[in-house]
This record gives structure tokens, sequence and C-alpha cells, in this order.
């Protein structure tokens, strides 16, 4: 469904240039639900609205389906944003439109498309938990419910390819569980591939798959150990919960390359360089030998 290889995003401005993501390594097949983490500023958001069509990459490969974000036109973009992705953003006033009823809100991007499907309309808010209030206007709803709307709202079109942007950021815990509940309901119902950015490691444990995004790079991939498991999330929902269901991978790209964690190298006072051993079964990195020694 996604294939992207040493994608780059450089932001430029007058004086500066940010490069937001630096050669970005990832793949999702047909039908996965996978997160992506990382710390505020690490590229997640960039990468989404890349993918969503929101954005235009500055270099690299970058493939959803059959399309080729680096070369797709202006034209192909609209189409491509209207029938093969759906997106889901944190900040509700982007995916909702508050004076229309929930139900208005699911058909307009039906309407745009020139073929209201009314059923649909109403199976996906069945779907979401809203059956009871789909006539209710937006502000008439929580901030939880609205944020079920707007999952309604972006699978309207019948996307492939469902993506959200710290879906579960505004909400709490129940909401956020509940949440993860629908996407993984979606995902079983429609086989629709879904990626869901965030910084909250408990709901790792809901997803197939997680990658780290360090620095505007593929990092770490955490690999569901049991796809039967779930985690057990809540307080000790860190690091240690995110192992104890998933198998940790460093991500090694083509040429080989791999980014070695920051405190590791900090620990091992490794700079710019560090010697390399492989023992016929192991590969050891050392800080390099000092010269005085
Ligand atoms: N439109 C933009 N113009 C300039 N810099 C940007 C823009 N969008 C994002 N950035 C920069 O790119 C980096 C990655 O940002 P972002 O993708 O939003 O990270 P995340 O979603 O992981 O918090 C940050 O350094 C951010 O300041
Ligand atoms: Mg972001």
């Amino acid at each position: 469904m996604i294939h992207c290889e040493g994608l780059v995003k450089i932001f430029k401005s007058d004086e500066i240039e940010v490069v937001a993501l630096q050669g970005l390594n990832l793949s999702v097949k047909e039908g996965e639900m996978m997160a992506i983490i990382g710390n505020s500023g690490s590229g997640k958001s960039t990468f989404l609205n890349i993918l969503g069509g929101l954005d235009r990459p500055s270099a690299g490969q970058v493939r959803v389906g059959p399309w080729d974000l680096l070369k797709i036109t202006d034209d192909q973009l609209v189409e491509y944003k209207r029938n093969t992705v759906g997106f889901i953003w944190q900040n509700n006033a982007r995916n909702l439109l508050p004076y229309l009823t929930a139900i208005e809100n699911v058909e307009m991007p039906m309407m745009l498309n020139g073929k209201v499907d009314r059923a649909y309309a109403e199976q996906l808010l069945e779907w979401v938990g809203l059956k009871e209030r789909m006539h209710n206007k937006l502000h008439q709803l929580s901030g939880g419910e609205q944020q079920r709307v707007a999952i309604a709202i972006s699978l309207s079109n019948r996307p492939k390819l469902l993506l959200a942007d710290e879906p579960t950021g505004s909400v709490d815990t129940q909401t956020s569980d509940m949440i993860m509940n629908i996407f993984r309901k979606m995902n079983q119902e429609l086989g629709v591939t879904i990626v869901i950015v965030t910084h909250d490691l408990s709901l790792a444990g809901k997803v197939d798959r997680v990658v780290a995004i360090r620095d505007g790079l593929t990092s770490t991939e955490f690999i569901k150990r049991n796809p039967n498991l779930d985690a057990a999330g809540g307080e000790q929902g860190h690091n240690s919960a995110l192992q104890q269901v998933h198998e940790a991978y460093v991500v090694v790209d083509r040429v080989g390359r791999l980014q070695v964690p920051r405190e590791y190298l900090e620990a091992l006072e490794i700079n710019d360089k560090a010697s390399m051993e492989f023992d016929g079964d192991t590969i050891i990195i050392r800080a390099p030998k000092s010269l005085e020694g």
C-alpha cells in the first residue's frame, strides 16, 4: 500500500532550511494497521501530510498504491485526496462543519464527489457508535463524539488508506480506547489500511506494528510477537509495555545504514566515528580507541 524510500522533505523559508525528513524508509502492507511514534518535531505530521497529498515531498520515493506522489500532477492529486485517502486531524475544526448534523457532515464529502450514499453514511455512524445521535448538530456532541464523527467522515468516500494524526491527542483514556477499537473494527470490516501517528505509547498494543521516527528517520520497529495479545496499556503504558507485546528491531536501509540511539552514543561518548567488529555472528560497535591510551 505504501512504499517509501529515502524520503526527504525540506521546508525552505527566506533565511532557514529545515530538513524535516532526512531519507525516511517505510513500507506498509495493504490491510495493515500500524502506528508511528516519535517526539514532537520528529517529522510525524510532515510524513503524514505527504502521504495524505497535503504536502509535496522534496526528494526520494513515495508511492501509495498505484500513485507516485513525487510525480503526481495537481489534478491527479485532487483525485487522490478524494478517493484514495481519508484523513483525521487532531484539531477537530479541520475535520468538521459545526453547523451541520453528524450525518450531513458524513455526506458532505460524498456530495462533493457527486454521489451521496445515505445508507452507507448511516452505517458508518452506527459503526462509530453514533446511531442515536446522527441528526444532532455537531456543537451538541462531546469532543470524543465529534472525533468519532471525524472518523466516519474520513471513511465516507471508501478510501483505501486512512491517516490519523494524533487522533486521541485531546481526549481522555476511555475515549482514546474506544477510538482505537473503532479503528480496529474499520480495519477489519472495510479492509482499510490505517496509519496512526501518536506520541502515546500506550496505544501501541492496539496495533500490529509500531515504527519510531527520530530526527526525520525511521529508527526502530516494534512488531507484535503475538497478534492476539493486547497490551496492558494504562499506567505502565510506556516503553516497557511496548516491549512486552512487541519485538524491537532497528531499521536498516537498503545500503546498510541504521540509526544508533542517541543514549547509546552518549553513553559511549561516540561523536563522529566508531569502530565496528564482526565475529561471524554478532556486530559490535565500540567507541574508537583513544590514541593516547
Ligand atoms: N510548514 C513548515 N515550515 C517550516 N518548518 C516546518 C513546517 N512544518 C514542519 N516544520 C518543521 O519540521 C520539523 C518536523 O515537524 P512535524 O512534522 O510537525 O513534527 P511532529 O509532527 O513529529 O511533531 C519540525 O522541526 C518543524 O518545525
Ligand atoms: Mg505533529
